[in-house]
């Protein structure tokens, strides 16, 4: 198939020109829908010809299954760190370190690059042969975590380097990083949802490259920018210029702001620069770095034990200001936690009014001695919901009383009335109200919201309008609303009324009509089960394939009793200390019954390993009891008692009664095989092998002939011969056809 061959290959390039073009140039070519278009044909192509899949296509970007553990790389040459000059101890410590350098290098001209500090976390990022292989956290500096599925779904780091000369090694570091709005968007959907966002991009991107599930790092707009080098086969470029103009040239995005300075002076000039304008460049800056220019004069200035002598990173001071705390008010969350919220004399910070900061919760106040009235510092360091640091207490009005919570509250909800409760072992106050109307204004935006049923237009203020007219006491409601009853609500006030409008109140029932054809997965999300959050309820429908299946699922119960049965065997183990006084024959009878449990959570163990459902546990002396879910056992139970509550039950008859049966796993037409490598053998007796394979690649999944290492399973039917061998000898999960069949059909 040569021309099917080269317009893959032709393909490929031109989507990886398109992503450089987008993500580093900021110049797109094309539109949004062209590129699908494209993108969708390579995704044809490769499911009609999975031996055409090459490691660096595009469509590997996105899927790949989720670890239960990252390996770790030892890196080839270590990860160093910086040491910090602070803005506080001013130009005087740049100087200083400086002419420590020119000590060092007596009489040669020194060169300076002043870079940005990116705020995200240092990656070294692998190419074999201008292929990307490996990708590794920095870790300790010595050894990372082996991060490559996930940093494959960036769309900024290419699958495959530019250009014809390419090293066969080259390792190039860098920083990957969440930019501003895609940070503030995930925070704006965490606070509709009623949940604890992020503190700040940092973190987030932190939390995301840990995820096990790649499927969910795709999910976060990570991006990437190259200002280093690794292991090289080559001689690399003599500057830091030279050398990022290179690492460009091969397709790779580097800093935009760079700085080449001959003096302490200028480099001063550059780091003040630098602070004037990094709050433009949508993402987070924390410093500047200062490096010598010429990689031969680094050689000889040399390092000490944990960073170079050639570099250090320039710290800006926190953005910090002084404001008045005018009030305190309480938001009401979608579970009825309650959020204490600092309402402020607007004050000016890094170029944007605050009038609002978070308190977090009452502890933290009491902590602080926060006080309405109090003179308050509030700090924006990399978060973008500001917080208040401290008080300034010699500003305190005399006659400010200590906060108190519940006498703030008058002992009720703000929203409802109702009664509020602090568990003891929580920090927040919560409403017991099931029926508070803010709550279930936060229930109904959590339902509507992006990754859950994504019904545009309903957003908070018409969530609020609904619940207020007692249109909506229930998300499921929705599926009852008339465009005569949503078009005229009042968005407004009673002086100042806004309507909806028909337009408007058509997009809505549009995207209501939408949801009911919805997946499972996002079904699962929507409904807000405890403990499922959106990764939980896509590995479940991975699994399932209805409601029904999640509530009545033998793996979820197989999670439970595992994990029972591991607590009941902890608990009859002869040989532990609590023990140690038991008579021979009280020793002998745990013994038996310390058997018997640990073979009955192995045989549960197995059943959860063979349906996919758990990874085995790593480590020496592991058995199948101790293997990694993809729902763990608080998940699990959560699930399962949710489902059984009235709540739970009242859901599926409503449901059911609407006619509404979300359908996941190959129902949905999901891609749960995604990326993932079958081989068949032996005679399959409910369907051809021609069958099984289409029924494969419908998952996303490939089929090859041969078994090897990257093989993920191989499909044993009876006469099965060397194939089998072949996987059992390198470790290869080996499924019967009736498991086969309930992998398609989960
Ligand atoms: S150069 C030998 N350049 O800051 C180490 N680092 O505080 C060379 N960082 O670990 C690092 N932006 O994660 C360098 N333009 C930049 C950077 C940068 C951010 C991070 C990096 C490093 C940390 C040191």
């Amino acid at each position: 198939m040569p021309d099917i061959s080269t317009r893959l290959s032709q393909l490929r390039r031109e989507l990886e020109e398109h992503n450089r073009r987008y993500y580093d140039e900021a110049a797109p070519a094309i539109s949004d829908a062209e590129y699908d278009a494209l993108f969708r044909e390579v995704q044809a192509l490769e499911a009609a010809h999975p031996e055409l899949i090459t490691p660096d296509s595009p469509t590997r970007r996105v899927g790949g299954k989720a670890t239960a553990g990252f390996k770790t790389v030892r890196h080839a040459v270590p990860m160093l760190s910086l040491d910090n000059l602070f803005a506080k101890d001013g130009a005087e410590a740049l100087q200083k370190w400086i002419a420590s350098v020119e000590k060092l290098l007596p009489g040669e001209p020194l060169e300076w690059l002043v870079e940005p500090k990116i705020d995200g976390l240092a990656i070294n990022l692998r190419y074999e042969d201008g292929l990307f292989t490996t990708g590794a956290t920095r870790g300790d500096g010595e050894t990372g975590d082996d991060i490559t599925d996930n940093l494959r779904t960036i769309r900024s780091i290419p699958l495959r380097l530019r250009g014809p000369d390419v090293p066969a090694v080259l390792e190039v570091r860098g920083e990957v990083y969440l930019p501003v709005a895609g940070f503030r968007r995930i925070v704006e959907e965490m606070i509709a949802a009623g949940e604890e966002p992020f503190a700040n991009a940092r973190n987030t991107a932190a939390g995301t490259l840990k995820q096990l599930d790649p499927a969910t790092v795709a999910k976060r707009p990570l991006e990437i920018v190259l200002y280093g080098l690794g292991e090289v086969s080559i001689a690399p470029p003599p500057t830091q210029v030279a050398m990022l103009g290179w690492l460009a040239a091969l397709g790779l995005r580097t800093p935009k702001f760079t700085r080449l300075c001959a003096t302490a002076a200028e480099v001063m000039a550059a780091i003040n620069e630098l602070d004037a304008i990094r709050d433009s460049f949508g993402f987070e800056t924390d410093g500047a770095v200062i490096k010598l220019n010429s990689l031969e004069q680094r050689e000889r200035a040399g390092f000490t034990s944990r960073a170079p002598r050639w570099a250090k990173a320039w710290k800006y001071v926190a953005e910090k200001a002084e404001t008045r705390l005018r009030a305190i008010t309480v938001q009401v969350g979608r579970t009825g936690v309650l959020t204490p919220v600092a309402e402020l004399e607007p004050v000016l910070l890094r170029g944007s009014t605050i009038s609002r900061a978070t308190l977090h919760n009452e502890d933290e106040i009491r902590r602080k001695d926060i006080r309405i009235g109090d003179t308050v510092i509030i700090e924006k360091a990399g978060e973008v919901i500001p917080a208040v640091v401290s008080v300034v207490l010699e500003k305190r009005p005399p006659e400010a009383p200590p906060f108190d919570f519940l006498t703030h509250l008058g002992g009720k909800c703000p929203a409802c009335g109702g009664a509020i409760r602090r568990d003891p072992n929580f920090v927040a106050w919560v409403c017991e109200n099931v029926n508070c109307p803010a709550q279930l204004t936060r229930r109904l935006e959590y339902f509507a919201k992006r990754g859950a049923l994504e019904i545009d237009g309903l957003g908070e203020s018409v969530a609020d309008a609904l619940v207020e007219r007692g249109l909506v006491r229930d998300p499921l409601d929705l599926f009852d609303l008339q465009l005569e009853q949503l078009a005229p609500l009042n968005l407004g006030t009673e002086d100042e009324p806004r309507t909806f409008g028909e337009k408007n109140a058509r997009k809505v029932l549009d995207g209501i009509q939408r949801a009911r054809e919805q997946p499972l997965a996002r079904w699962l999300h929507a409904l807000a089960i405890p403990e499922v959050g959106e990764n939980t309820a896509h590995d479940l429908a991975k699994f399932h394939d209805s409601l029904e299946a999640v509530r009545d699922s033998a793996l979820l119960r197989d999670v439970v009793e595992l994990d029972r049965l591991h607590a009941a065997a902890e608990e009859a183990n002869p040989r532990a200390r609590r023990h140690k006084d038991l008579s021979d024959l009280d020793r002998q009878q745990r013994a038996t019954q310390h058997a018997e449990l640990l073979a009955a959570a192995n045989a549960a163990g197995r059943r959860l390993l063979d349906a996919g459902f758990a990874k085995p546990a790593k480590g020496k002396g592991a058995t199948d009891a101790d293997a990694v879910f993809v729902a763990g056992p608080v998940a699990a139970r959560a699930a399962l008692a949710w489902f059984a509550s009235d709540t739970g039950r009242a859901v599926l008859a409503r449901l059911h009664t609407l006619g509404l049966s979300p359908k996941g796993g190959s129902a949905a037409g999901g891609q749960q095989l995604a990326g993932q490598t079958f081989v068949l053998t032996g005679t399959l007796e409910t369907m051809s092998r021609n069958e099984a394979a289409e029924k494969i690649r419908a998952l996303g999944g490939n089929v090859s002939a041969s078994v090897s290492r990257k093989t993920h399973c191989v499909v044993a039917g009876p006469g099965a011969g060397s194939k089998l061998d072949e996987a059992r000898a390198f470790g290869i999960t080996v499924l019967d056809e009736p498991q086969f069949v309930a992998l398609l059909g989960a």
